[in-house]
Formats: structure tokens, sequence, C-alpha cells
């Protein structure tokens, strides 16, 4: 290759085959963080709904209008995942793969069984990486739910609740 054609493409940006590479790659990543976020289905617990239920588009992963009740444990409301401070925004890429995987907080927290962590400890590295990539992606919504209340507490948002037969 002439030397100023070489030069020509060292000097444009995303020219050099390596830049390309990485670029994909990144993108792939992400990509397949948004995958499995779908099929995981985090939507179904930690976006906003509307007054009358329905999963509001505006209010995606910004945390779950609906928290569940745990005989015995409390009630839980699944937390806004965006990378806003009343989200995940403090956290390291670590400390967020590692309560998906193994429900332990920052804090040392165990997560409620709600948050299907047992299940999600089958992620391998790399889809853990991935999800957490695409986390990150999302645009920061200000938004903290209401901590986990204690069994007995009075409940500051709606809830689902278990109802035994009598
Ligand atoms: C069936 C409902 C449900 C699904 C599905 C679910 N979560 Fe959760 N998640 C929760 C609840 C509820 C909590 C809060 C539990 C607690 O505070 O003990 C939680 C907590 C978390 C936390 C800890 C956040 C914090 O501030 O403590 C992370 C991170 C998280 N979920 C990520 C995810 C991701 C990523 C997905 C999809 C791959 C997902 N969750 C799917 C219900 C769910």
């Amino acid at each position: 290759m002439p030397r100023r054609l070489l030069l020509a493409l060292a000097l444009v940006p995303g020219a050099m085959p390596g830049a390309a590479l990485a670029e994909d790659t990144a993108g792939d990543i992400v990509a397949r963080g948004a995958y499995l976020a779908r099929i995981m289905d985090c939507t179904g617990c930690h976006s906003g709904r509307t007054r009358d239920g329905v999963p509001d588009p505006m209010q995606y992963l910004t945390g779950g209008t609906i928290g569940f009740e745990l005989p015995g444990l409390g009630i839980f409301w699944p937390p806004n995942l965006t990378p806003d401070p009343t989200g995940l925004g403090g956290w390291t890429d670590r400390e967020i793969a590692a309560a998906i995987r193994t429900g332990v907080r920052p804090d040392g927290r165990m997560l409620a069984p709600i948050m299907p962590w047992e299940s999600y400890a089958a992620l391998t590295d790399a889809d853990a990486a991935a999800l957490v990539a695409y986390l990150r992606t999302l645009p920061h919504a200000q938004n903290a739910v209401p901590g986990p209340m204690p069994p007995g507490g009075c409940a500051a948002a709606p809830f689902f609740r278990i109802v035994l037969p009598e």
C-alpha cells in the first residue's frame, strides 16, 4: 500500500480496522444485553405502570410501581435499574452482576427471592457482563422506589399480596 494512503487511513477515525472491530464488539455486547433483559423479563417487575396498571414505556426499568409482599419477609418494590444515583448509578459493574446472580447487594443485604436471582445464577460471565453493559445505556431516570417494608409495616405504594384460601 502506498505510504500516503496508509497515512490517510490512520488519520480518519474509524477507518482503522482495529477501531471498527472494537466498536462492533461493544455494540454487539449491548445488543446481547438488551436481548437478555427482554427474555428475562426485567421489565415485568422493574418498569413503572400507568394508573390503570398498564406498563408505561416512559418508565422503562425506572422502578416498579407495584411491590410484592412475601409472607414473613415484608414488602419489596423492584428498584430503579437506570444509571441515575437513585438507581444503579453508584454501583460498580461487579456489584450489579453480583446482585443479579447471587442476590447480594453491595451493603450485604440478600435480595428477596421474588427477584429471580436463583434462576439468574446460571448466567455466564459474558452474559452477566452484557446485561450490565445494556443497563448502563439506559437513560437516567430519577426515581427512588419505597424501601422494603418489614412485615406488618404500613405500605407506601401498591403491592401484590398472596391470599391463602380459607
Ligand atoms: C419477578 C419480579 C422481578 C424480575 C423478573 C426481576 N426483578 Fe430484579 N428485583 C425485584 C425485586 C422485588 C427487587 C427488590 C428485592 C429486595 O429489595 O429485596 C429486585 C432487585 C434487583 C436488583 C437490586 C437493586 C437494588 O437497588 O437493590 C437488581 C440489580 C435487579 N433486581 C436487576 C434485575 C434484572 C437485571 C432483571 C432482569 C434480568 C430483574 N432484576 C428481574 C424483582 C424482579
